[in-house]
């Protein structure tokens, strides 16, 4: 699946634009600026794939991303989509676009059949916050799996990692829907992204 390049295929500004669910989703989700379109990036080895900014809130639609050139035999359909999302809880933005870009990533998580998993990214140098907890406990309504990732590990001290995670995993322990196993990563530096890597195609 990571071998080969990815292509954008399309963005969902509504419910109403998303593709006819047919192959397995996974999305990223996250407060904005934790790193969604950057970990994309740098999974699939593409800088430009997914737009990413210093400025919170450059996501604005659900992107679709498959990878390229796969008409395989018998289906046109690619074996798999991720979906970046747009980042919840940025209060700056004009609280008409946060709504909607709100509306739209809860709506979506709710409601998508084929969305296999829901990697929830969280900012290891910030932790769960109460935006996070929101997203979590709709997930665990909608008995829909997520896995939570912590980004940017490359701005806290490396031996203060394997303790963030047990406390992470620690704090989901009792979440019907969580994936019991939190994973690190480092967009910048490459860490961890082949445990990520393994983890989606195990997933789909
Ligand atoms: P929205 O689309 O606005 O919700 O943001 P996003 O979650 O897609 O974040 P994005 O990938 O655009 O990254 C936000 C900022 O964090 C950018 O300036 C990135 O360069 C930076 N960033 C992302 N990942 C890492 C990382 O692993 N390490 C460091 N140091 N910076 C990172
Ligand atoms: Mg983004």
């Amino acid at each position: 699946l990571f071998g080969h390049p990815w292509i954008f295929i399309r963005g969902v500004p509504s419910l109403n634009f998303l593709p006819p669910e047919g192959p397995s989703e996974v999305a990223f989700a996250g407060r904005s600026n934790v790193g969604k379109s950057s970990l994309i990036n740098a999974l699939v080895g593409q800088k430009g794939l997914a737009r990413t900014s210093n400025t919170p809130g450059r996501t604005q639609e659900l992107n679709y991303f498959v990878p390229d050139g796969y008409s395989g035999e018998g289906s046109d359909l690619p074996p798999m989509a991720i979906v970046d999302m747009p980042g919840y809880g940025y209060a700056q933005a004009p609280k008409e676009q946060v709504d909607k870009w709100t509306r739209l990533v809860f709506d979506y998580l709710r409601g998508r059949a084929t969305l296999k998993r829901v990697y929830v990214l969280i900012d290891s140098r910030h932790g769960i916050k109460k935006n996070d907890e929101e997203v979590l406990t709709l997930l665990d309504k909608a008995a829909v799996s997520y896995q939570l990732v912590l980004t940017k590990t490359d701005k806290i001290k490396a031996p203060a990692v394997p303790k963030l995670l047990a406390d992470t995993a620690d704090k989901i322990r009792k979440r019907p829907a969580a994936y019991p196993v939190v994973l690190s990563t480092s967009s910048e530096k490459g860490d961890g992204l082949d445990d990520l890597r393994q983890a989606i195609a195990e997933t789909i």
